[in-house]
């Protein structure tokens, strides 16, 4: 069964067709998805805190509206990573148990703490604008259930990368002292942003097994790159500008260079001792106490009703 299943599986892989749950896959290929698919998940659920805690204190009523609705959005898009996760064998309980352990990783980037309203903007254009050049070419991911989820997370991730570019103008175009804030921001969010596309090329174990796959499309430096191409552009529109003197269009190699990332605090962050980490978790674990009533409930109810269908 696996000779053929393997064969099956080599067949859709070569012709850069969808493999399905129902499909055999090679066991090193589910489990390379649970683990990409499941830190996407907690990246999205733990990516709530930073812009959840400036909800009380945005500045207006439209903007308290938009960044509700974004934080609404990325909740959606952790249960929809979860469901597509879950397909592989692996329930959401277990899943969400890893990560209450701090035995699961998610993205470096939510470890970083916001610390103006600029800021809110910031994440908005570089953190969501990053995701974006990171995960459309995702919906193309030889796992149907992942490619698929990205279709839908992509489009949401563009309304809050423009809401967030939006805040920066506004700020850019307002008193000097907004401006500043803005800059601030910016020049505190541009290198962990480049840091969420993974380590380069040379130091990245999954990238050759997940591109052999057609899991991911592109390496982490060619996304990089292309990130940096798009916003050092976007940059100019703001009136403000990106902390690095080094960024340049190589045109031989058609890579957009730019100025040395600190990896050692990439790894510092990666092993839990980031600005954030330990309140991320603290904040995750508290809501997960102040959320057993919900699950009580839902299960009492699921219960009674099951009861209640075999009478
Ligand atoms: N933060 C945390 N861990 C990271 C990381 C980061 N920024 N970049 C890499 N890593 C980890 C990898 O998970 C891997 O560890 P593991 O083997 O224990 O999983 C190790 O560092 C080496 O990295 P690799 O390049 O070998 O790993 P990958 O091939 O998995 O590439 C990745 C890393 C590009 C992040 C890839 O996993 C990926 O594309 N993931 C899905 C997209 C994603 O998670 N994006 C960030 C989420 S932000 C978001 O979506 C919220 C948005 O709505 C704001």
């Amino acid at each position: 069964e696996d000779e053929a299943g393997q064969a099956y599986f080599d067949k859709i892989i070569a012709e850069d067709s969808r493999i399905e749950p129902a499909d055999w896959m090679p066991e090193k290929y589910r489990k390379t998805l649970v683990r990409q698919m499941s830190q996407h998940a907690h990246s999205e659920i733990i990516g709530m805190q930073p812009e959840a805690n400036w909800i009380t204190r945005a500045p207006s009523l439209k903007r308290k509206a938009i960044l509700m609705a974004k934080v609404q959005d990325e909740a959606g898009h952790g249960l929809y990573l979860y469901s597509a996760t879950e397909t592989l064998g692996t329930p959401r309980d277990v899943l969400n148990q890893q990560l209450l352990e701090g035995k699961a990783k998610y993205s470096s980037i939510f470890n970083y703490p916001a610390n103006s309203w600029a800021d809110m903007g910031a994440i908005g254009w570089l953190v969501d604008g990053a995701a974006i050049a990171n995960q459309v070419p995702l919906c193309r991911a030889s796992y149907g259930p992942y490619g698929r989820a990205m279709v839908r997370i992509c489009k949401e991730e563009s309304f809050h990368q423009r809401q967030g570019f939006e805040i920066l103008l506004e700020l850019s175009n307002g008193t000097p002292a907004q401006k500043q804030m803005a800059q601030d921001a910016v020049n505190r969010f541009y290198a962990p942003a480049l840091m969420m596309f993974g380590p380069t090329d040379t130091d990245s174990p999954n990238s050759q097994q997940s591109m052999a796959w057609n899991i991911k499309r592109f390496s982490n430096d060619e996304l990089r790159s292309r990130f940096v191409g798009m916003i050092q552009e976007q940059v100019k529109v703001l009136g403000l500008t990106l902390p690095d003197d080094k960024i340049r269009y190589n045109e031989e190699t058609g890579m957009w260079e730019h100025g040395e990332l600190d990896w050692d605090e990439f790894h510092e962050v990666l092993a839990g001792r980031g600005p954030c980490n330990a309140q991320r978790m603290e904040r995750r674990r508290e809501a997960h106490e102040n959320g057993a009533w919900v699950r009580e409930a839902a299960a009492a109810y699921a219960e009674k009703k099951a009861q209640k269908a075999q009478v």
